[in-house]
């Protein structure tokens, strides 16, 4: 007689405010409710492979703010949404304790996914919790659940706490996504991993994540490979590449020596988005560093990015792994629109953190220089080592301390990081083009006010006009919009402060014209 194979079903756990609707604080009334637009489009595409579940710490109803029946009215009320849009939770799970109650079954206790497990015989091995808080991402994390966390909530907040190994998103819909791509996704990595290391140690291209950009990378020790990025990139040969290490041992062999500034500033940054120009070792190859006596060096945050390099058992010289001039890939699918085929390995390992690329330090002047703002600012660094130059951009030689002009970064064209779409950066939004198809990227919602007479399609880079989650979602976002076929895209200049001094330079070099 045929057996039949009783298979236990995958899961989905999600937290709820923040996730799957805006986080308003505690939500008592079920008109507060905003679910979130791509909320069911996610579900909806989820529902299909996996059971749903909704997992959610309510601490208001221990504190006295909220009592338990308006939670679970809140939560009738979003069944019923969903449900409008064909989308069933199996089972909503409220924790109403307060941390300090000692209870069981708060986040990231797996408590409930234990408790789902049981009940509807869900394997916990094939499962995911996706949430904007880091509790979220660990809930589970010892039965094999995989943890996923979303900038939308309090995403961009926490992020500092977050383990570096927690892929992260946007939002819930390119979770979903990633999800279905990725049914087993440690061992997809891992193996992925594998196969870059190996692409690279051969010779050939392995595209993979780091914390600032998606890089493009190659052996950089061996110039007929670090050749091939730049054939793929359409990129010219005088704009040399930053060497990507896995540790500070590592960068001795690259450099003359390590000034006591340089260990100052790795001791402090790395691993994390800050480039060091030093002067280089003959061991570094001239294709690498255009020719000139520097060589720039960074060890990416990215546990991806440190795995590969560290099997591939060289440094890897990684330009950001879009065609030259163009948007920065922050995720593998703009690594795939510009290059494909252009690359022997694609790791995909979920979006960049902090989605704009590097700081580039140079070291080699008299004083300290950044020749590009980037992911750390010019205060933390001036914290660490005292008054540094920053670049005017205009490309003028620097006075070293030898005597010698060098180069500034040959990279930083005046046109740079630009969409297909003509592109302006402007002080407002303007009005005067509300015939024309076109849209405005604003920072948060203040920047276009209800009374706006604005009528294009407007992207919000964070709700809470957060500076790292609009960082976090620049690209992408100029890179979706760059696909609809508009006739302008207006960027509204940043707060020019922390990374929004960062964004202020790649929105610069990526408009066409700056209206102030
Ligand atoms: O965040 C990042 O830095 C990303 C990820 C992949 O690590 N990489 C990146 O690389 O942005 P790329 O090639 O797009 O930009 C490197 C910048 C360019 O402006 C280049 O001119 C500058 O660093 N650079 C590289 N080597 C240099 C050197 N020896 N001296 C001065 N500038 C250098
Ligand atoms: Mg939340």
């Amino acid at each position: 007689m045929k057996r039949l194979l009783f298979r236990k079903r995958p899961a989905v756990f999600l937290d709820r405010d923040g996730t799957i609707i805006e986080d308003v604080g505690a939500l008592g009334d079920p008109a507060d409710i905003r679910v979130f637009p791509d909320t069911g489009r996610a579900l909806g595409k989820l529902s299909k492979k996996y059971d749903l579940f909704v997992v959610s710490n309510q601490g208001a109803v221990s504190n006295g703010i909220l009592t338990i029946t308006q939670v679970n009215e809140v939560n009738r009320t979003l069944t019923e949404k969903l449900a409008a849009q064909g989308i069933t939770i199996k089972e909503w799970y409220v924790c109403p304790h307060d941390r300090k109650d000692g209870c069981q079954c708060i986040k990231p206790s797996s408590y409930f996914l234990q408790k789902a497990a049981k009940a509807y015989a869900i394997d916990l091995k094939r499962s995911f919790f996706i949430g904007d808080h880091p509790h979220d991402a660990y809930t589970g994390k010892e039965a094999g659940v995989f943890g996923m966390y979303l900038f939308s909530g309090h995403g961009a907040r926490h992020l500092q706490e977050l383990d570096p190994a927690v892929p992260v998103f946007p939002g819930i819909l390119q979770a979903a996504d990633w999800i279905l791509k990725h049914p087993h996704p440690a061992r997809d990595l891992a193996k992925a991993v594998r196969a870059g290391a190996r692409a690279l140690k051969k010779g050939g291209l392995t595209a993979f994540p780091t914390e600032t950009v998606y890089g493009l990378g190659a052996d950089a020790l061996d110039s007929k490979a670090a050749e091939k990025i730049f054939k793929a990139k359409e990129r010219p040969f005088n704009d040399p590449l930053i060497s990507h290490v896995a540790s500070k041992k590592d960068v001795t062999r690259l450099v003359k020596k390590l000034s006591s500034e340089a260990e100052a500033l790795i001791d402090r940054f790395w691993p994390g988005p800050l480039t060091l120009v030093m002067e280089k070792s003959s061991i570094v190859p001239d294709v690498i560093t255009a020719g000139t006596k520097t060589v720039a060096v960074r060890m990416p945050s990215h546990p991806v990015a440190l795995d590969l390099i560290r099997r591939a058992g060289c440094p890897v010289a990684a330009p950001s792994a879009n065609l030259f001039g163009r948007t920065s890939p922050t995720c593998a699918e703009h690594v795939r629109a510009q290059l494909e085929g252009k690359y022997d390995v694609l790791i995909d390992g979920g979006y960049c953190r902090v989605g704009v690329e590097s700081t580039v330090l140079s070291l080699v002047g008299k004083l300290p220089r950044i020749l590009r703002p980037g992911g750390i600012s010019q205060e933390e660094i001036e914290a660490v080592i005292g008054p540094c130059l920053s670049n005017t951009g205009d490309g003028s030689p620097i006075e070293t301390s030898d005597g010698n002009k060098d180069h500034q970064s040959p990279g930083m064209l005046p046109s740079h990081y630009a969409p297909k779409t003509p592109f302006f950066l402007v002080a407002k939004l303007p009005v005067e083009d509300a015939g024309t198809k076109c849209a405005g990227i604003i920072l948060g919602p203040k920047e276009c006010p209800p009374e706006s007479p604005f009528t294009g399609e407007l992207r919000v880079l964070s709700p809470s006009s957060d500076l790292k989650e609009a960082a976090a979602n620049l690209y992408r976002v100029i890179q979706e919009l760059d696909k609809q076929g508009l006739e302008k895209i207006y960027a509204v200049r940043m707060p020019h402060e922390g990374i929004g001094i960062a964004m202020n330079d790649r929105l610069t070099r990526a408009a066409e014209k700056s209206v102030e």
